[in-house]
């Protein structure tokens, strides 16, 4: 691929703001590891076969080249979680050749309805083959209907298609997840109103307890037991939270022991009074919002990590903007000691990295489209991307938020094992809107560095992830490239400029940055 090297471009147009920013050559002591996988999927399990595609000789090629491209990049696949809403509506029936889905018509407020039943038979749990070698895998397994001979039944039927994939394809079912939200089960029928985390939990055991054994899951074996998978947290010992988990015991019992992660879903963007559409885009991608969000979990995951459980998220949002959101989310998520997000994707979702099949449908109203749409990359995608270049492939990297005062500039430095300053990214989230109506605003930025160990650089390569508004659904590049092609490999001349490290950094409103540091 052929690189072009501008050296010195020229200065934005306004300049709103100058700031200076320090950054430590050496990892710094309040830097966090970062998994290669940290940004990874949630898929809703009605429509997961569209995704790998149902069979080897089906397979969804557009969705391997986009998961191939995160690959490439950082060296394993994201990781997914299979399940969610649906997980909980799903029953196995044995010798079904082909999935049996119920969905409602589309509606102008749900384009895309979630099954109201899912049936399945093994092909639907072999189709993981189609994911790329190495891809870790959670499944979930229905816990609404109260059905143990339902879970039972889903379980070995997981087990068994892990067991049937060549060992040298390195798909493993790192967890099985019982039920979903279930902090919800008593808004949507599925347990009495009185309901509590105190019933909860036996009920819990006793299904691990069976699955333990159906699949197998045990202390020598590589799959485990996601906890929690909560829509929200009360934080408090005697609601629907990690401390309400752990303060009923679960982890002394026997398969509470085989818990090695707890899951929390986040719902960002989802139902905000935030009134027009760039309003809601701007808060959505703003740095004292995502802070807020995230950081509501702080209590969760300080009990968690206090128990030796990794913590994990899901669930989230759609825009341009929404690729500026997934970068800051992620590493700033990484900053709190979250281990890795699942970003939920279904087939049609208006926040999907990807649409993985033709829609017929608009996904914003539901409407018949004149043109089916072909599988394509939503503007999200840029931002697993982004990360995946800046996590790149050196296998152990830790990231550390820079402090950097303005509330509309977020900065992270990543380091190598050697802990070497590896690369520098900014996202400047004041949104730039197609109803702006004023000139582009920018922040220059200025350079200082802190360690002892070599010299301060004095030319940095900067790559830029250029978008037009916030608001636009299409048309971002990453360093010149774009990813919306037939068939998601990166097209067009990779463009990178190469500048003095005196001469500073314009980052324009809506624009992410990556910054290499050299001699
Ligand atoms: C995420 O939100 C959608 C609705 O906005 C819901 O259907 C889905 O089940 C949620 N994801 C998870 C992780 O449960
Ligand atoms: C698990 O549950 C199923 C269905 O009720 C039952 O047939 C099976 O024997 C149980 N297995 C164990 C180990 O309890
Ligand atoms: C429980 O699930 C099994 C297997 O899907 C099914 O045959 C049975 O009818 C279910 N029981 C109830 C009470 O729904
Ligand atoms: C919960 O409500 C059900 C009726 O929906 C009742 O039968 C049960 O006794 C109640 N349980 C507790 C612990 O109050
Ligand atoms: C797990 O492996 C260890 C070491 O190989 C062994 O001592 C132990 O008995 C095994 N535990 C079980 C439950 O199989
Ligand atoms: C989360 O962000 C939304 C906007 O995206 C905001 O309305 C809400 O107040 C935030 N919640 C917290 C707890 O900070
Ligand atoms: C992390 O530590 C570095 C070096 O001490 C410091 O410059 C930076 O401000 C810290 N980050 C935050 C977010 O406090
Ligand atoms: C951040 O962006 C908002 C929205 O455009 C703007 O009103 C505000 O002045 C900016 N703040 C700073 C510190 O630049
Ligand atoms: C944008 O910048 C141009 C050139 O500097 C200037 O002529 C124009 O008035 C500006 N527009 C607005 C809306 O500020």
């Amino acid at each position: 691929m052929l690189s072009i090297f501008l050296s010195c471009i020229v200065s934005a147009a306004i300049q709103a703001h100058a700031i200076s920013v320090s950054i430590p050559l050496t990892t710094p002591s309040n830097a966090s590891s970062v998994s290669p996988s940290h940004i990874s999927f949630s898929i809703e399990q009605d429509r997961w076969t569209d995704w790998p595609g149902s069979t080897v000789s089906t397979k969804n090629q557009f969705v391997a080249n986009a998961l191939g491209n995160l690959v490439n990049l950082v060296g394993e696949p994201p990781r997914f979680r299979i399940g969610a809403d649906s997980e909980d509506r799903t029953n196995y029936q044995p010798g079904l050749e082909f999935t049996e889905t119920v969905f409602a018509p589309p509606s102008a407020a749900v384009p895309f309805p979630e099954a109201s039943s899912v049936v399945v038979g093994k092909a639907f749990y072999q189709a993981a083959q189609n994911l790329p070698p190495g891809t870790h895998i959670t499944w979930g397994v229905n816990f609404k209907s109260l059905n143990l001979t339902a879970a039972f039944l889903e379980a070995g039927a997981i087990a068994d298609a892990f067991d049937s994939f060549p060992v040298s394809s390195g798909i493993t079912l790192d967890a099985i997840e019982i039920g979903n939200e279930a902090d919800l089960y008593t808004n949507n029928g599925g347990r009495p109103a009185n309901f509590t985390i105190a019933q909860y939990v036996p009920q819990w055991i006793s299904f691990a307890s069976n699955i333990s054994t159906t699949v197998p899951i045990g202390a020598n074996t590589t799959t485990k037991f996601w906890g929690g998978a909560f829509a929200g947290s009360n934080h408090s010992p005697t609601g629907f939270s990690p401390q309400g988990l752990f303060n009923n015991g679960i982890l002394t019992s026997v398969p509470g022991m085989l818990i090695n992660t707890i899951s929390q879903h986040v719902y960002s963007g989802s139902g905000l009074g935030c009134g027009t559409i760039s309003s809601c885009i701007q808060d959505l991608m703003s740095k004292p919002f995502i802070r807020g969000n995230l950081s509501q979990f702080i209590p969760d995951i300080a009990a968690t990590k206090a128990q030796d459980l990794t913590y994990g998220s899901a669930n989230v949002s759609n825009s341009a903007g929404a690729a500026l959101w997934a970068l800051d989310y992620a590493f700033f998520a990484s900053s709190l000691g979250i281990e890795r997000l699942y970003f939920h994707e279904g087939v049609g979702y208006k926040y999907n990295f990807i649409q993985p099949v033709t829609l017929k449908f608009s996904i914003d109203d539901g409407t018949p489209l004149p043109e089916p749409r072909l599988p394509h990359v939503q503007p999200a995608y840029y931002g697993a991307i982004v990360a995946a270049e800046a996590i790149g492939k050196s296998g152990s990297l830790s990231v550390s938020e820079l402090s950097v005062n303005n509330d509309n500039l977020s900065g992270y430095a990543f380091y190598t094992s050697e802990g070497q300053l590896s690369k520098t990214l900014f996202i400047n989230s004041e949104g730039f809107f197609t109803t702006s109506g004023t000139n582009r605003t920018s922040i220059h930025l200025d350079f200082s560095f802190s360690g002892t160990t070599g010299q301060a650089p004095s030319r940095m390569t900067v790559k830029r992830l250029e978008i037009g508004h916030a608001d636009d659904t299409s048309g971002l590049t990453w360093g010149g490239q774009t990813y919306e092609t037939p068939d998601a490999k990166a097209s067009g001349t990779v463009l990178v400029e190469t500048n003095p490290v005196v001469d500073g950094l314009d980052i324009p409103a809506t624009q992410a940055v990556l910054l290499t540091f050299g001699p």
